[in-house]
């Protein structure tokens, strides 16, 4: 199992990657001296297709232990089901000593995060990342919450797990749709890293797609590496973390405009179109190289579908996004491979045009 440390001054915690490696999750809640009463919150869909391993983790656990199943869907990372979670907490008299740990994808994450950060004032947490999006990405780096009045993520909080499992085992029986949206959020890296990691996504990309063990394993390796690095030097977003931002102002006014008939990662992979068009049309970007750059994410250009699209209406999303201020769109856009701009604006218009550009990639032929 490798081990990656992640180190927020005053917030440090190792990531633990490798096949099975919810195996040792009872050794390492005992290294960490967490003898305490566990609140499983485990998407109902590995509750189906994994029951073995996570019961195996509860018949063994010498404390209190429950289960509770949540359905990860977009339109249930709402105060709803935050309430269902505190209910259940309270029923089954968890208190001060509990650890919340997810097991699930980004969807779980983010609001069993939000409820150890808010439950009793705040408990410990774990996450378990069981799919590639949630491996590469959102279990590590502690944004937590849900969504609200139509805006994502608008109630939430920056909160650190104790420690974070990436097994590759779970990514076994990800569907392809799912992998697509890993997909998206690693072609992000793509962008942030360097040219070198651009490449050899590029060329080894149908190892991507197959979720190639060995290539997985190293490109959650490098994602999470890079991500713990920009986390750590600026936890709460006040600067260079916005850089992980590219093509999220667009993807997530896209995900709420198309009704979540698009998922996140998806919507990612067409915000990065976006941003990128944006970047040539504003000059940041050279012509030659937003045309070598784009070779990446039309990659997926047969695997995501939008519908008929309202450009005004993502427009006014975006206005309403957590990100932008006095009503003016903040962007996170780029120079070069990891060069850059971040808080970029845009007139109206450019900004309409990038978004007809890039959503027209995946419009029905
Ligand atoms: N907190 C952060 O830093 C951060 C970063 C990026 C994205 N996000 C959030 O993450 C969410 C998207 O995450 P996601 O793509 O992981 O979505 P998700 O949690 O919905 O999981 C995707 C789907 O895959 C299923 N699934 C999960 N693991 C599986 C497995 N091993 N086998 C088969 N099916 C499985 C789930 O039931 C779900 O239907 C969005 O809400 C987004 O806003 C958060």
């Amino acid at each position: 199992m490798k081990k990656i440390e992640i180190n927020i001054p005053g917030n440090k915690y190792p990531v633990f990657i490798g096949q099975n490696a919810f195996d040792s999750l009872t050794k390492v809640l005992r290294s960490k001296k967490m003898y305490k009463s566990i609140f499983l919150i485990v998407d109902s869909a590995i509750m189906n297709l994994h029951r073995e391993d996570i019961t195996r983790f509860t018949s063994n656990y010498a404390g209190k232990v429950c289960i509770y199943e949540y359905f990860a869907k977009e339109h249930h990372k709402n105060f709803e089901s935050l309430q269902k979670i505190f209910h259940n907490l309270l029923d089954k008299e968890f208190g001060k000593d509990t650890v919340i740990i997810a097991v699930g994808g980004g969807i779980t994450g983010d609001i069993a995060g939000f409820s150890a950060s808010s439950f009793m004032r705040g408990v410990s947490y774990v996450q378990v990342a069981t799919t590639l999006l949630a491996a590469v990405d959102s279990s590590v780096g502690g944004k937590t919450g849900i969504n609200f009045n139509e805006t994502k993520n608008t109630i939430g909080s920056i909160y650190q797990p104790e420690f974070v499992l990436v097994d590759t085992a779970f990514l076994r029986t990800l569907p392809e749709e799912e992998v697509i949206c890993g997909i998206g959020e690693i072609l992000k890296y793509a962008f942030l890293i360097d040219q070198k990691f651009f490449t050899v996504l590029k060329n080894n990309f149908s190892k991507l797609h197959k979720v190639e063990h060995t290539f997985i394993t190293k490109v959650i390796e490098t994602c999470i590496l890079f991500k713990g690095d920009v986390v750590a030097q600026d936890e709460k977003e006040n600067g260079l973390r916005k850089i992980l931002n590219f093509g999220h102002t667009f993807a997530h006014a896209i995900e709420i405009e198309q009704n979540h008939q698009i998922k996140h990662g998806q919507a990612v992979t067409v915000g990065i179109l976006c941003a990128l068009d944006l970047s040539r049309r504003l000059g940041f970007l050279e012509e030659k190289l937003h045309s070598e750059m784009i070779k990446l994410p039309l990659m997926l250009r047969d695997k995501i579908r939008v519908k008929k699209f309202d450009t005004e209406k993502i427009y006014d999303i975006m206005k309403r996004d957590k990100k932008s201020r006095d009503q003016k769109i903040k962007f996170v856009l780029l120079n070069d491979y990891g060069k850059l701009i971040v808080d970029a604006e845009a007139t109206r218009e450019e900004v309409f045009q990038s978004i007809t550009k890039g959503m027209s990639h995946f419009l029905p032929y």
